[in-house]
């Protein structure tokens, strides 16, 4: 496509070039007849959550599920807030990377990208990831968005062309100054190869001319923006080590490669010698799915832009937390609100990864362990902070004590106990006793939903998990301790109800709260306790909130009545 700047005036609703004020008049007139009456016009800005879109060159590991359950725990906890919220994931299907793993693969890269996008979209559905966006940048709308992103940042005086020499990784997608590369060594073959001291990643030199992104005049204002925005990347440590980076010196971005070395990919407008740089490319994802270019004027963040949280690992924070925010800084478009990047998960003491094959089979665990366990241990377990373990001992010991033994447990015993009718201990509803056992028990419920939200605000998901299970345990040692079933005489009724309601109450809130973690089980045990639907929002998780309750949604008899059951492994 041949691009002028009257299609980027017509197509550019908010950024206009020179002498095209008329033209921008009569667009916004039309995009805004387009939309008259539409509901999201009025409506709040949803809640936006993104996942990485992940590279093709291999199917997905463990690490992959991880952030794709971090990502989605975020979405259906704003939904339980009562907030709309959107979620979009993706693939990566440009870049030297893809085109190298399609060469070696002896596909054409299109039927290579048609096929090895497909067990990562599996793997969402798998995994019950509920998103509304599943990108793949070879998509003809996101095509156009980086296109017309390219033109705008053009007009800009952004993008400038000069000669690039350079050591360039083909598996991590970047060019590394000299002090960043150095010998490495290949135990298996001896052979000696230049190497990111990052990343590891062999690297090629590289010179030839390309576009560049003037980047070194953004470290000013990338400094204030994370001076006003000190939590922008969590957590806090990344954020200290993004801010030393820039105030080291921002350099400027080579942003596109020669197509004869890199075809695959999206050209350069009007030079179509080049192919854009496949960070760029990707990291535009993001609005794509958020309709740029097409936003509704004056509700530009109807479609969720700006991103309230972007999910990623640590391996690629440069890319989110300095390219792309210099890039929006530079387009004077609105900038993404959080960067929430996890640790890694290891095997051997070394990064899962596609590249170097040490991976888990995500679809193997989620048949083996079940698609709620494995959500509910990945937060659990998995690290913001630090790198964590994988193995499958700890899921099996996790699952037997938090979730067998912690959740499964006290749904058991206080739906199917003999001793006591839990509607009755429902309508009674209330609790008398001033022991300190039931008012520090009660204290815990009541604090509960707050101090879960808090580790949810501040994106801690693990936190907000950790805090709920102890309440499980807490409520599994408050039923010894109490011991219900010595107190099945008559005048003892009272009594014995408040216990079992205490327990129901903890039980109710914590399966509300847990709903974004393990919306399956947790609809299972909600309906266990018979919760009605209209009653499992964020706002219900209050003590004594419901006395609507207590008479089960269907018989818990044999299998239907075990939560969780033994792992197969078990047997
Ligand atoms: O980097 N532990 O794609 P990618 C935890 N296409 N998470 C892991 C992991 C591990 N061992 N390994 C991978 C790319 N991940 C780019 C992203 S976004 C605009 C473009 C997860 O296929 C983690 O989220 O290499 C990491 O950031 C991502 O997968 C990298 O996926
Ligand atoms: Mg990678």
């Amino acid at each position: 496509m041949r691009w002028s700047s009257a299609l980027l005036a017509a197509s550019s609703p908010l950024y206009p070039s020179r002498g095209s004020i008329c033209r921008r008049c009569c667009w916004q007139a039309q995009i805004r007849r387009q939309h008259a009456g539409n509901p999201t016009l009025k409506s709040e800005k949803p809640y936006y959550v993104t996942s990485p879109i992940f590279y093709v060159n291999a199917a997905p590991h463990v690490g992959h599920l991880y952030t794709l359950v971090l990502a989605d725990v975020l979405k259906r906890w704003h939904a339980l807030l009562g907030k709309k919220s959107i979620l979009c994931t993706g693939t990566d299907e440009h870049g030297m990377k893809i085109q190298q793993a399609a060469e070696k693969a002896q596909r054409d890269v299109r039927g290579f990208c048609d096929e090895m996008h497909q067990p990562f979209k599996e793997l969402a559905r798998a995994i019950n990831v509920d998103w509304d966006h599943f990108i793949r940048t070879s998509d003809p709308d996101h095509r156009f968005a980086v296109q017309h992103f390219w033109l705008v940042l053009e007009e800009k005086g952004m993008i400038y062309s000069k000669k690039h020499e350079g050591w360039y990784s083909v598996s991590d997608e970047t060019f590394y100054p000299a002090n960043a590369v150095g010998w490495a060594l290949d135990p298996a073959t001896g052979r000696k190869f230049m190497a990111s001291k990052e990343t590891g990643k062999e690297v090629e030199w590289t010179s030839e001319k390309n576009y560049h992104f003037r980047m070194s005049e953004l470290q000013d204002r990338l400094l204030q923006f994370y001076e006003d925005n000190p939590t922008f990347v969590v957590p806090e440590t990344r954020m200290k080590a993004i801010v030393q980076e820039v105030k080291a010196g921002l350099k400027d971005l080579s942003i596109s490669r020669p197509s004869e070395r890199l075809k695959w990919g999206i050209p350069v407008p009007n030079d179509d010698t080049q192919t854009i740089y496949v960070w760029v490319d990707a990291l535009i994802n993001y609005l794509t799915k958020a309709n740029y270019p097409f936003q509704i004027p004056g509700r530009e963040d109807a479609a969720g832009w700006p991103a309230d949280c972007h999910v990623i690992g640590k391996d690629i924070v440069r890319f989110h937390c300095i390219y792309w925010p210099a890039l929006l800084l530079a387009m004077y478009l609105p900038l993404p609100k959080k960067v929430l990047t996890h640790a890694h998960w290891t095997l051997g003491k070394r990064k899962m990864s596609k590249s170097s094959g040490m991976v888990v089979n995500p679809f193997m665990a989620i048949d083996r362990f079940g698609v709620d366990c494995m959500r509910w241990y990945l937060i659990l377990d998995g690290g913001i902070k630090d790198d964590a373990a994988y193995d499958n001992s700890f899921i099996i010991d996790k699952y037997k004590k938090g979730l067998q033994g912690g959740i499964g447990n006290l749904i058991s015993r206080i739906t199917k106990g003999k001793g006591w009718n839990l509607r009755k201990a429902v309508q009674q509803g209330q609790l008398t006793s001033t022991e300190e056992l039931d008012q520090q028990f009660k204290s815990c419920l009541v604090q509960l939903p707050a101090s879960v939200a808090r580790n949810m605000e501040n994106l801690n998901p693990g936190d907000a998990l950790a805090k709920i299970m102890n309440v499980i345990y807490d409520t599994n040692v408050y039923l010894a301790q109490a011991k219900p079933w010595d107190l099945s005489d008559k005048p003892e009724e009272n009594r014995l109800n408040e216990i079992i309601y205490l327990c129901a109450e903890s039980i109710r809130i914590c399966g509300i709260l847990l709903q974004p973690f393990m919306p399956e089980k947790m609809n299972t045990l909600l309906n266990m306790l018979g919760i009605h639907e209209e009653a499992r929002n964020f706002t219900n998780a209050q003590f004594g909130s419901d006395k609507d309750y207590g008479t089960p949604k269907y018989l818990l008899r044999g299998a239907d009545g075990i939560l969780f059951p033994g792992l197969s492994s078990d047997f």
